[in-house]
């Protein structure tokens, strides 16, 4: 049963980190530090959807070249859940540029540049209500 502490964030895979076929790797380091997959699905997201998802980057002179990219090709979308999965998650990603990320986390494994870094995680408690909200149902969910 989880317990009081048990939050969910949500995480995407981006497709930078989907072709280099190291999905097991991934969600091995989300595991071996404690989080759980609680729901999973590939899927391509569409331009309305990702521009809603990073609604909040809307001005900013990346987004859309970040909306590009993120729809250019299958992601993996998850549900992660565990003590503290939020800033768990967060620390297990590491920092949202490559070059900047410490070793052993998933973006300095993987991630390419600072648009290609390999993984989303959500920021915050909020962050991750909304955002899990906009790509699972609540029955979707299930594998707590
Ligand atoms: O993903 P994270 O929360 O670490 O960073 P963010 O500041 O919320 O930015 C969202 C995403 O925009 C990043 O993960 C990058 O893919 C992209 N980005 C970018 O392309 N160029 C930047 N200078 C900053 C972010
Ligand atoms: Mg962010």
């Amino acid at each position: 049963m989880p317990n009081q502490n048990t939050e969910k964030t949500f995480s995407i895979v981006k497709p930078n980190a989907m072709k280099k076929n190291c999905l097991g790797d991934i969600l091995s380091m989300f595991e071996a530090n404690g989080l759980k997959i609680a729901a999973a699905k590939i899927s391509l997201i569409s331009t309305s959807k990702c521009e809603e998802f990073y609604a909040e980057h809307k001005a900013r002179p990346f987004f859309p070249e970040l909306v590009k990219f993120m729809t250019s090709g299958p992601v993996l979308l998850l549900c992660l859940s565990g003590e503290n999965a939020v800033l768990k998650n967060r620390e297990i990603m590491g920092a949202t540029d490559p070059k900047k990320a410490a070793p052993g986390t998933i973006r300095f494994k993987f991630g390419d540049n600072v648009g290609e870094n390999a993984v989303h995680g959500s920021d915050s408690l909020n962050s991750a209500e909304r955002e899990l909200s906009l790509f699972f149902e609540k029955s979707e969910i299930c594998n707590l």
